[in-house]
């Protein structure tokens, strides 16, 4: 069942029926400023961080879900409603959501008044905008009274649902005109405040909550506007709100907008204040005057569409497959923009105040987004870096605001270091910008000990070098890329974090064969940088670590069939034939045959086969099998899941790719699309009322064959899903590759296809490439004609002169 349709031209979703099986959401802002918005005009907003900075408020988990939003109330004599039909779910005669590039439209129709609310951040401001237009389609005169509500958090989202004995007595407002100015803590230390406006006069105002709703009603059926006229209270502690309240005449025929603006400034201390006690409105002034008519708002949307339509221009496709097309030219590039901008912070799954920006995180989502935005990639590789330690470990996580390390979480996850080789070296390719290279980085935020960025990536491989365990393959820490799989954990006491505590670390013999394999990958990455940059001698260091891990893993990884995952603390065998569950995993497949380890030997077509086998079902392919049925003490909180969800046996979309990029190193491309196909959500969106979250964004996991519901996904849009599907797809399936000296063509596609098109933007030159296919193979170039002219190779040069470049590539 569908609840909307895709619309390409205008790069929207449209949501047709607002009861979705949960609420489809959409982000808007990308840079300091920030809002989730669902289809039915649910979420919230805050400023850089979602913890510290949270302007409104919103209660996950709650009953009815998704309750609290940027609401516009509606009352046409006794008919209560709202355009996006939440919170007053009075029936609408029509509905339309669309969730465009970081704007979304909510139209609803009630009773001959048609009205659209349009909210987006505009390009470099720190407000969102609200745009409400109101048409009267009936043959009367309508007399409208128009409410439109937020509710405001006390800053802290965290101190904001506990600290109530505080809470209750803090608040504070002010109101000047049609502005309504959140103040709370600002006569402390706080140097902030929010406002919400509206660019006419108002004919009243409510700030306090009890007297808008009524202390016993809803969201649904505030007091206020179902006597018709507010009260024009003010906040003195509670719980303060802001609602405009506006009385509107509309003749038949007529339509009027008004626009409304949600904003946020920081004042110097010596700034802060007009008079005593009288908040220093300037800057505030300044934005809403920015916005304060329909042209200026409209331009300022435009604005934003040439943005987007910019940052879309870098890799287009075409490929005769509207599934496929619209994934890789708008919504998989879409989501990997916004796990840039988020990391895994702020959704309706991650509540904004436990996660900041992970360190492998980050640089995974970095190859989904470092094509559309090369600068502030660099800057978030230094970001990143700047949280290493010295010995070449990492903080699991960093505070978006302070770009601190985190020390609640702290260090030890053994994968981490590869990971900042995996961003460096796919910027570099990208740009060509080898002197992101010689910067100065430092660790732990202290330039006292700062070192350049290369060193920083030779103590990310010798991380892995100097941890081996009795194998000679990497110990794995805390955890490897899967934070469930804890082997130095060993908990018995349900108040301690799975990820957090080693009650036994001595003596570990815990090894990861995913480590193995993402070194082998990246290890050979940072060997070609040597060699660019001339370290001859570091180079063979470093390869001769590599060869000896491919043997180990040969000599110890392999388990006859497939790869292992791990061994344990005591040195036993994980995701083995030995092993009674969980005897088989995804991450070591993926990683190894990525690797290609053992390939001549038919090591990485055996292990795939049993992939397929094992793992693969209807809806993508399970992380590990059989699943766990019991707790193991020495796994951890991968056995703690039930069959089938999350990390035990669930589809964690993310490492899906893992196997699709293993199927393309044997040249499977009918397999490697295959398993494409099954997660990639435009596919999906016939069984949206089994799936649920959003049809034009990657989950981080669908219940797997285990689970009680088999199908169903969950932790929509935060996830590195988005990167490496994209990754995948782009760089493998389709096999553009950017590389240090041009773009690389190797396609491994199903043989099937006759071709397709791709544009790609690339170091100051167009490239034009179409693929075709007269031989139906999978893998396979037999001649590149760059410009009319055949070409030996197939790495398509660079051109960087502002050219369009015409490429036709045969396979064969
Ligand atoms: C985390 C990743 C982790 C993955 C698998 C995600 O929720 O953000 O860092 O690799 O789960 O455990």
């Amino acid at each position: 069942m569908k609840f909307g349709h895709f619309d390409d031209q205008h790069r929207e979703y449209v949501i047709t029926n607002p009861k979705t099986p949960w609420p489809w959401i959409n982000y808007l802002g990308n840079e300091d400023f920030f809002s989730l918005i669902s289809n039915t005009a649910g979420g919230y907003t805050f400023y850089k961080d979602a913890k510290f900075r949270r302007l409104t408020r919103y209660r996950y988990n709650n009953v009815p879900m998704d309750s609290g939003g940027k609401y516009f109330y509606i009352k046409d004599e006794n008919t209560v409603w709202s355009p996006g039909w939440k919170p007053c779910k009075t029936e609408l005669d029509s509905y339309e959501c669309r969730h465009g590039m970081n704007y979304t439209s909510i139209k609803g129709e009630k009773n001959g008044v048609t009205a659209t609310a349009l909210y987006f951040v505009p390009l470099k401001t720190w407000a969102e905008v609200q745009k409400l237009s109101l048409t009267n389609n009936s043959k009367e005169v309508k007399k409208l009274k128009i409410f439109s509500f937020v509710e405001w958090c006390l800053w802290n989202a965290a101190a904001d649902m506990e600290n109530f004995q505080r809470n209750f007595s803090t608040g504070e407002v002010e109101i000047e005109d049609s502005v309504i100015y959140h103040k709370t803590e600002y006569k402390e230390r706080r140097d902030h405040f929010a406002y919400y406006s509206v660019n006419v006069p108002v004919q009243g105002f409510d700030t306090d909550r009890e007297s808008f709703f009524g202390l016993y009603n809803g969201f649904d059926e505030p007091q206020v506007v179902a006597e018709g006229k507010s009260r024009n209270t003010e906040a003195h502690g509670w719980s303060p709100i802001a609602s405009h309240y506006l009385e509107v005449e509309l003749q038949p025929g007529e339509s009027k907008d008004f626009v409304f603006v949600l904003g946020y400034v920081e004042n110097k201390e010596e700034e802060k204040w007009e008079s005593k006690n009288i908040i220093n409105k300037t800057k505030a002034k300044e934005t809403i005057a920015k916005f304060n008519t329909v042209a200026k708002v409209d331009a300022a949307l435009a604005e934003l569409r040439e943005y987007w339509d910019n940052l879309l221009s870098v890799y287009t496709i075409d490929s005769g497959d509207d599934k496929l097309d619209r994934m890789v030219n708008i919504w998989n590039q879409y989501q990997c923009m916004i796990t840039f901008c988020f990391s895994r912070s702020a959704s309706y799954f991650e509540s904004g105040i436990g996660r900041g920006m992970g360190f492998r995180d980050s640089n995974q989502d970095l190859i989904g987004f470092v094509h559309q935005i090369p600068e502030r990639a660099r800057e978030r590789i230094i970001d990143i870096a700047s949280t290493q330690f010295q010995d070449g470990g990492c903080y699991h996580q960093y505070q978006p605001l302070t770009k601190k390390g985190n020390n609640d979480i702290g260090g030890g996850f053994n994968d981490d270091p590869m990971w900042l080789i995996l961003g460096t070296i796919s910027y570099i390719k990208e740009t060509g910008d080898f002197g992101i290279l010689t910067e100065m980085v430092p660790f732990d935020n202290d330039m006292s000990v700062a070192r350049t960025l290369f060193e920083h990536l030779t103590v990310s491989f010798d991380h892995v070098v100097n941890n081996l365990g009795p194998h000679g393959l990497p110990l794995i820490g805390r955890a490897d890329w899967n934070d469930c799989l804890n082997l130095n954990c060993f908990s018995n006491d349900p108040n301690e974090s799975f990820q957090t505590t080693e009650n036994k670390t001595e003596g570990t013999k815990a090894e990861s064969l995913m480590i193995a394999g993402l070194f082998v990958i990246y290890g050979r990455d940072y060997v070609t940088l040597c060699t660019k940059l001339g370290l001859t001698e570091e180079a063979v260091r470093a390869q001769s670590h590599i060869d000896a891990m491919m043997d180990a893993v040969k000599k110890h990884g392999w388990d006859g069939e497939w790869f292992i995952r791990a061994y344990d603390y005591y040195g036993n065998k994980i995701g083995s034939n030995e092993n009674e569950e969980g005897k088989i995993f995804i991450e070591s497949n993926g990683w190894c045959t990525m690797a290609g380890i053992g390939k001549e030997e038919g090591l990485c077509e055996k292990a795939l086969e049993a992939v397929k086998e094992r793992l693969d079902c209807e809806h993508g392919i399970v992380l590990n099998n059989p699943a766990f049925t019991k707790y193991y003490i020495e796994y951890g909180e991968i056995s703690s899941y039930p069959a089938g969800y999350k990390e035990n046996a669930g589809i964690f979309c993310h490492n899906n790719p893992w196997i699709m990029i293993g199927e393309t190193v044997v040249g499977n491309g009918n397999r490697a699309w295959e398993y494409y196909r099954k997660i990639c959500p435009s596919y999906l969106e016939d069984i949206s009322e089994l799936h649920k979250t959003e049809p034009y964004v990657y989950a981080q996991m669908i219940s797997g064959k285990d689970a009680f519901k088999p199908g169903e996904a969950k932790n929509s849009w935060l996830t590195g899903t988005a990167s490496w599907n994209f990754y995948a797809i782009t760089q493998f399936i389709l096999g553009i590759q950017p590389d240090y000296d041009g773009l690389l063509v190797d396609p491994c596609i199903p043989n099937d296809w006759k071709g397709f098109k791709v544009s790609r933007k690339f170091r100051g030159a167009e490239y034009h490439i179409e693929i075709q296919n007269p031989n139906g193979v999978s893998k396979g170039v037999k001649e590149i004609i760059v410009d009319g002219k055949s070409q030996a190779s197939n790495l398509i040069p660079l051109f960087e002169d502002g050219e369009d470049h015409e490429v036709k590539v045969i396979m064969g």
